[in-house]
């Protein structure tokens, strides 16, 4: 053998567990554009052996694609995004499918004391703080992150430090985010957060669905089912009374499977314009993994099944999208996505009635949300 084909065999023998793993590998990595601040964005594709596929953003620690089969098995791609960090910067993003916080929800007048202490946020939703800020909230900022795959479960771990006084915020928090995608065409997500200094966290996911495919005209036809025997009313800020009320007898009453449709116009003319509530979910205690929802498109047969050990959930009707373009020039018209983020009550830090959002120096914040998905 000459020196030159035992040095070429012995370079193809060296390279082949990588070449191996590079084909076996669930998970792509791709460019994904650079921000206004010059910050290069990744997406990562993270597929399961049945052909389910979820796409992540470094920016927000964002689900931007969720390809799931319907009853025939045809995919398609059932959260709201866009092709390019452009319009993720742009003001036709409205949180679509990003990690929200550090406090998700409204904060009255961004206002909150501590350990003696006032904070004041920024005001960005009318008198009210939203979502966690305005330059430096959780969806603005890129994330660093991680892909693992271990055995039947892979996905993304994401990492962010948030300062002392980011957005006005109180302590340096410090959080991962942690995107699984199991063989049971589940999207799990594990949050957890510590601090340095007593501070409010809120987190969650702000996915808007539709289970025809994004882009389709109306959620109008999906069916509901909410496991919440009460909900939070609001004033017409959206800010909680404080007050917790029976869904019985109101257009809030999911308990039973019910078309979304079938009762939005008797909320169109008050402050939410549609569905936007805080449900208070049936837990059995608190912190306990609780089926949340049911949402279910009868045309395609696609079932989302959310779970979380959350007290709350928002179910947000896409009462102010405005048909702004998204992926592949689809529309997003008005009630044409939902969302249904899993989270402490709105205002917290300001009720004490409500489960606590004070997360203290030597806690551990830890929130999981699973969006399984099936047909039927
Ligand atoms: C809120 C809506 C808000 C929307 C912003 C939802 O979580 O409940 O009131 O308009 O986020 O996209």
């Amino acid at each position: 053998m000459t020196r030159f084909s035992s040095f070429a065999i012995a370079l193809v023998l060296g390279l082949l567990p990588s070449l191996l793993r590079a084909e076996t590998s669930m998970i792509k990595e791709t460019p994904f554009g650079t921000t206004a601040d010059g910050i290069a964005v990744k997406v990562y594709e993270v597929s399961n052996p049945s052909g389910m596929k979820i796409r992540l953003l470094t920016r927000g620690a964002t689900l931007i694609g969720v390809d799931v089969p319907d009853r025939d098995g045809k995919l398609a791609d059932v959260v709201f995004g866009f092709d390019n960090i452009a319009s993720y910067e742009s003001d036709s993003n409205q949180y679509f499918g990003c990690t929200t916080g550090r406090c998700a929800n409204r904060i009255a007048k961004g206002k909150f004391s501590l350990d003696g202490k006032d904070y004041q946020l920024a005001c960005n939703d009318g008198p009210n703080a939203l979502h966690g800020g305005v330059k430096r909230s959780l969806d603005k900022v890129v994330w660093d992150a991680m892909p693992f795959e271990e055995g039947a479960s892979r996905g993304v771990k994401f990492q962010y430090s948030s300062p002392d006084g980011e957005e006005g915020y109180p302590g340096k928090l410090d959080m991962a985010v942690t995107f699984t995608l199991t063989d049971a065409n589940e999207v799990k997500i594990d949050y957890s957060a510590t601090t340095d200094k007593a501070t409010p966290v809120n987190l969650t996911n702000h996915a808007y669905f539709n289970l025809g495919g994004a882009g389709s005209p109306t959620i109008n036809d999906h069916v509901l089912m909410l496991n919440a025997d009460g909900y939070t009313p609001v004033d017409d800020t959206l800010i909680p009374t404080g007050e917790i009320a029976k869904v019985e007898g109101t257009p809030l009453d999911f308990r039973r499977s019910t078309r979304i449709g079938d009762r939005v116009d008797e909320l169109t003319d008050t402050a939410a314009l549609g569905y936007d509530h805080n449900f208070v979910l049936n837990q059995a205690k608190p912190g306990e993994m609780t089926k949340a929802a049911e949402l279910y498109d009868p045309a395609s047969g696609r079932l989302l099944t959310v779970s979380t050990t959350e007290p709350g959930i928002q179910f947000y009707g896409g009462n102010f999208l405005k048909g702004q373009q998204g992926k592949g020039g689809k529309t997003y018209a008005h009630r044409s996505g939902c969302c249904l983020e899993t989270q402490h009550f709105p205002n917290s830090i300001n009720t004490p009635a409500f489960p606590t959002v004070v997360l203290k120096p030597g806690e551990t914040y830890s929130h999981t949300c699973i969006y399984g998905f099936s047909v039927k």
